[in-house]
């Protein structure tokens, strides 16, 4: 039985005063028993975060790690033993703002992969297709390839201690969703993949869509059988909406 999970990307939002009102927000939100809740804030507030969130219910994450697991000299990233000192139990790995604008490739999503790992957290690994690849058919294929190249690399058990995020290019941001079928489409397909290699770990692991989820479309998303709830980007930055999206991954 997959506990679901719907996590909030606050990207590159929030001044000090927003965040304390998210925060307390939060603190005070009508969550589900039944789902894990996680909120993902810029390196800069994690350890506010932290102290600030009265509740132990609410995971906190990280955006990012550097390739090197443990501290060094490497001007300007935050490594993950840093980050686990935080009390970050997750850490996104291969989000589409980092692969497409910050020209992430692979290698170094692999490498912030391992890292995640060593330092005892969970790496959030962020798959999906742009609109070009989509109206080519080549979504599928797309994912495969993602995905592939953190099996090929470091082994399908890798991923016993991951969670994966299927989170179409073209929907980030935009307002477009895909539509529940489209999604589970993609979703079922990650997990037939998965099945391949191990039947155990394709029935275990926790895979999350991602894209303009909202409080109007969450329930139909997350009612899908291979959708094991979302990862959340603008509607994470206000507590209400954010907490309506928790529940509707609730009771499934
Ligand atoms: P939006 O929910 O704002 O579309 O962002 C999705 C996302 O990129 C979460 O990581």
């Amino acid at each position: 039985m997959r506990k679901p999970l719907v996590a909030g990307n606050w990207k590159m939002h929030g001044l000090r005063a927003d965040i304390v009102e998210l925060v307390d927000g939060l603190n005070k939100a009508d969550l589900p028993d039944d789902v894990e809740v996680a909120v993902f804030p810029p390196f800069i507030h994690v350890e506010r975060v932290v102290g600030a969130l009265s509740r132990s219910d609410i995971k906190v994450g990280a955006q990012d790690c550097a390739i090197q697991p443990g501290q060094g000299a490497l001007t300007g990233e935050v490594s993950a033993s840093q980050l686990r000192d935080l009390e970050c139990k997750y850490v996104l790995v291969g989000h589409s703002e980092r692969r497409l604008v910050l020209g992430e490739s692979d290698q170094v999503i692999c490498d912030k992969f391992v890292s995640a790992q060593s330092a005892q957290m969970i790496p959030v690994l962020c798959v999906g297709e742009t609109r070009e690849q989509r109206e080519a058919g080549e979504t599928f294929e797309v994912v495969r390839e993602q995905l592939g190249a953190v099996i090929d690399a470091l082994g399908v058990q890798s991923l016993v201690s991951a969670v994966v995020a299927y989170e179409p290019v073209w929907a980030i941001g935009t307002g477009l969703t895909a539509t529940p079928d489209e999604a589970q489409a993609v979703h079922a397909e990650i997990r037939a993949l998965l099945s391949g290699y191990s039947k155990d770990l394709a029935e275990e692991i926790r895979i999350l869509y991602g894209g303009s989820v909202k409080a109007t479309n969450a329930a139909e998303l997350f009612g899908m059988p291979d959708i094991d709830g979302g990862l959340v980007g603008g509607a994470s930055l206000n507590a209400d909406e954010f907490s309506t999206i928790c529940r509707a991954a609730g009771c499934k």
